[in-house]
């Protein structure tokens, strides 16, 4: 018999504990587990949207907001084992609802290259012209 995996339960602003969120991004973002306060962290989001299956959380992705018409998605985020089932495509489409539900009127993402068919494709996001610095350096 072929095991399937269950469908994940989606929820925006689901609590979490700091150190799953923080062994999802490390593994996602390929880093060392630090103690980071993600719960400090979310307090002034717009909110996140978290992905459980079986409990466990197995996609993420945080919006930070200007508290007006702008949000903006960060850490997008599936476990390794768990991609490639349209489980980030169903976080941003949360994140998206419930950004226009606050009143947002843009939804702002930067990304890299190799990400393009999962934004623009799959999402629905279109290029814009953006800047960064890199104020490490
Ligand atoms: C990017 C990421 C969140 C995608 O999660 P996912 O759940 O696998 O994505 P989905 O299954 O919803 O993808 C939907 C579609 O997007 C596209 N897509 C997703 N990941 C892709 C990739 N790595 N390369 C190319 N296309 C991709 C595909 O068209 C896919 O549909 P398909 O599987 O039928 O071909 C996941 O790969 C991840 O956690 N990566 C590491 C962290 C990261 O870089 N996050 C982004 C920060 S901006």
């Amino acid at each position: 018999m072929v095991h399937q995996k269950p469908a994940p339960e989606y929820v925006w602003r689901g609590g979490v504990e700091n150190m799953e969120v923080e062994r999802l991004h490390a593994e996602a973002f390929d880093h060392s587990i630090s103690n980071h306060d993600w719960n400090a962290q979310l307090e002034r989001s717009l909110g996140w949207v978290t992905a459980r299956s079986d409990n466990l959380l197995v996609g993420f992705v945080n919006v930070a907001w200007d508290g007006g018409a702008h949000a903006f998605i960060l850490d997008t985020m599936v476990s390794i084992n768990q991609r490639r089932r349209g489980i980030a495509k169903k976080l941003i489409d949360q994140v998206r609802a419930k950004a226009c539900e606050a009143g947002c009127e843009w939804l702002h993402v930067d990304f890299e290259d190799h990400l393009a068919e999962f934004y623009w494709e799959a999402c629905g996001f279109r290029a814009t012209k953006a800047g960064l610095i890199d104020l490490t350096r």
